[in-house]
């Protein structure tokens, strides 16, 4: 399978994508979609997607936006947003809907768009019940939201505060520690049992939080959870390409506009979408693990979520493809993952 300058593997998918809305959704989709045959959809819009019937909604904006050579191929994965108010009686009708295929957990105010999220987790044990029943998962956004923790502490902390407690009162509940940033995220999914699994972005695996401050602040390499320590770069690196099942990739391609980004106060996010296959293809070449990357990329996501695999391909080839400054992103812009640059590896 592994030749040297080209890599055939199962088509991938992308458990951890946002799309935003309305116009941006035909500016970002077709990225996805040329490379991904599913993908997880965060539930962060503005009014967030809290109900079976908003996500059909949502999905149904998601078919229309798409291109029509993707329009029947292309499957969008619905998700919920979990609230302190989320009804217990939602999580049937998701399983029922067959479109919803997991709840997001984000603690308020940790990250975008998150601030109707949850405060009180307790609060949300009858829904937790329910999706353990019914065989949804929870995925979490794993920071804590106390301003007195260190920002670069808080996914630690959170391990301790909450989702320890959360594995060990809900033992049949999947879990999702999404874009795992940390050596002790790693440490935590790969003692838990086989229903914890975890997201690993490209960017967390690339970039260390040195790059937050390369000869000027860069508000384009900021993202929640913000990059870590070389350590834990390293870390993440060792569980993607270790073939471990419960790891599995996860773009968490976030699109802001320019303007949002360069900005006194710039939102957290940063946008891959367009190297969304390439970006691990460069770092499982580097790592010497390019064998690996059909599991990470193709395998571990499907058969944790309980889904059939990808039947058909993709070629990857080691071709340098050029990445522009800016993507048209509705009637604005967007800057993405190493604009001006290359991506190593190009698809077809
Ligand atoms: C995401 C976004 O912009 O919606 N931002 C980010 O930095 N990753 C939200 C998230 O996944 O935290
Ligand atoms: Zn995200």
């Amino acid at each position: 399978m592994t030749a040297s300058n080209k890599l055939i593997i199962t088509r991938p998918d992308d458990w951890h994508l946002h799309v935003r809305d309305h116009k941006f959704l035909s500016s970002v989709l077709p990225h996805t979609a040329d490379r991904f045959t599913r993908a997880i959809m965060m539930p962060n819009l503005v009014e967030p997607v809290t109900t079976v019937k908003l996500a059909s909604e949502y999905r149904d904006r998601i078919i229309d936006a798409l291109p029509a050579i993707h329009k029947l191929t292309f499957d969008p994965l619905m998700t919920l947003y979990l609230t302190n108010r989320t009804n217990a009686s939602e999580i049937k009708k998701a399983r029922e809907s067959g479109f919803v295929h997991a709840v997001k957990w984000y603690p308020a105010g940790a990250t975008t768009n998150s601030s109707k999220g949850v405060s009180d987790i307790v609060a949300c044990y009858d829904v937790l019940e329910a999706m353990a029943e019914e065989g949804i998962p929870l995925l979490v956004h794993g920071e804590v939201t106390d301003p007195n923790v260190d920002i670069f502490d808080r996914e630690r902390v959170f391990i301790e505060q909450f989702l320890e407690g959360i594995i060990k009162n809900f033992p049949e509940l999947k879990v999702v520690f999404e874009h795992i940033t940390t050596a002790d995220a790693v440490k935590l999914v790969e003692k838990s049992g086989p229903n914890v699994g975890a997201t690993i972005t490209a960017h967390h695996m690339l970039l260390n939080r040195n790059a937050l401050f390369q000869g000027g602040i860069r508000p384009h390499h900021y993202c929640l959870p913000v990059l870590k320590r070389e350590t834990h770069r390293k870390a993440l690196i060792k569980a993607a390409t270790s073939g471990n099942k419960k790891f599995f990739l996860g773009t968490d391609s976030a699109p802001h506009t320019k303007h949002t980004k360069e900005n006194a106060c710039g939102c957290a996010g940063i946008y891959t979408s367009h190297g969304g296959i390439e970006l691990y293809a460069e770092i499982f070449d580097k790592a010497e693990a390019l064998d690996k990357l059909e599991k990470f990329a193709s395998f571990n996501g499907p058969d944790f979520y309980g889904l059939p695999r990808n039947r058909e391909k993709i070629t990857l080839t080691r071709k340098k493809v050029p990445i522009p400054e800016v993507f048209p992103f509705g009637d604005e812009e967007c800057v993405p993952f190493r604009a001006g640059g290359e991506l190593l590896w190009s698809i077809g």
